[in-house]
């Protein structure tokens, strides 16, 4: 058995001297060592030998393999390295030629727009809060004056989560979170996305809002029309025309709908697909926060007054824009995203 085993290894070291690539190296590992291999025979044949042979027979049969195991790790290795150092020629730097020149991002015109209004709120004194997308029905609701079934809960169709949670439908759960948490005065702004089951030209599911509130001793309803009127001519033009129209929401009395002269068509024709021919875009909705709200926070009614408001980012965009399917915003186009 030793000779046989001598030759073996005899066989494989000559063999393995003549292999120049990965696969013949592969191929020389499964004839010597695979399952069909002639040292398995050898190991079978360990039963027959006189029992006093067997422990010497089977140590030399291991070593043999292991022998071989190393042999054939060495060979990969120095196989690999020269592959590696081939590889490496062909594939040298040239580090004279002038850099590849990665394209720039540039922020979503739905980001400009909020930036826009932040920056014109900021410099007004407004400071900015932040709240859960996935809200509770007592935030997004209750608290702002819209108990369970009131038909109010229709204005805006909800995604429920589960339980008592939801994706916000508007951005104005925010006033209740900040007014639980600090006192007046307060003038606060907070941005953020929120959810609707909505989609066509002018709704998609998810989009995003601007709330304002201000609140404080003797905040009035004049101070709304100021700040509002102040703001949408910083963004549209000082020239904007801008109207307040007597409207509803559960958390506000009185409530407004503020509107600003058409600027696509600047309310000048009967056939503007924009506004319709009225001449004004609606554009807010406003109003002096509800005692109720005020009831819900803890502050008291008699001795604070505010005023509070939402808006809608992407029909903003739309009109600075003049896009005309807020679809497009939320489809991830380059060649449109590249025009803003
Ligand atoms: C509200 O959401 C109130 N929370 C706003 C408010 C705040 C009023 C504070 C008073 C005081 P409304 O449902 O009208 O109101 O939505 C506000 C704006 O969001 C709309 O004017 C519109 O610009 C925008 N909007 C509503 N639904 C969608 C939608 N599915 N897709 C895109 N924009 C939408």
């Amino acid at each position: 058995m030793i000779d046989r085993l001598t030759s073996l290894l005899g066989e494989f070291k000559s063999e393995l001297e003549g292999v120049t690539d990965s696969d013949a190296l592969e191929a020389l590992r499964v004839k010597y060592l695979g399952r069909k291999a002639p040292v398995n025979s050898l190991i079978k044949e360990i039963g027959s030998l006189p029992p006093e042979e067997r422990g010497s027979a089977g140590q030399n049969i291991n070593k043999a393999k292991k022998d071989m195991e190393s042999a054939l790790k060495e060979a990969l290795y120095a196989l690999e390295s020269a592959e590696g150092a081939g590889n490496a020629d062909a594939e040298r730097i040239d580090v004279t030629l002038p850099g590849r020149r990665t394209p720039a991002g540039k922020p979503h015109p739905v980001t400009r727009v909020m930036d826009e209004i932040e920056d014109i709120f900021l410099a007004l004194g407004f400071d900015i809060a932040e709240g859960p997308e996935v809200e509770d029905d007592y935030h997004n609701f209750c608290a702002l004056n819209i108990p369970k079934d009131h038909p109010a809960r229709d204005m805006q169709d909800t995604f429920y989560v589960e339980g008592d949670l939801l994706l916000r439908t508007h951005t104005s759960p925010v006033q209740i979170r900040v007014m639980e948490n600090t006192t007046p005065p307060l003038r606060v702004i907070a941005p953020g996305a929120v959810y609707r089951r909505d989609s066509d030209l002018t709704h998609t599911p998810m989009f995003h809002q601007v709330e304002g509130f201000m609140v404080d001793k003797d905040v009035t309803f004049a101070d709304l029309k100021g700040v509002l009127t102040l703001f949408l001519q910083r963004l549209f033009g000082d020239d904007t025309p801008v109207r307040f129209r007597p409207s509803f929401f559960p958390f506000t009395e009185p409530s407004a709908e503020v509107d600003i002269g058409c600027v696509i068509c600047n309310s000048n024709s009967t056939t503007c697909r924009v506004c319709k021919g009225t001449g004004w875009l609606e554009i807010l909705g406003a109003g002096m926060i509800d005692p109720a709200v005020f009831r819900h926070v803890g502050f008291d009614p008699e001795e604070f007054t505010g005023f509070a408001f939402g808006l809608g980012i992407e029909r903003i965009a739309m009109l600075k824009f003049g896009i005309d399917d807020i679809r497009l915003f939320y489809e991830n186009d380059l060649d449109f995203l590249r025009q803003f």
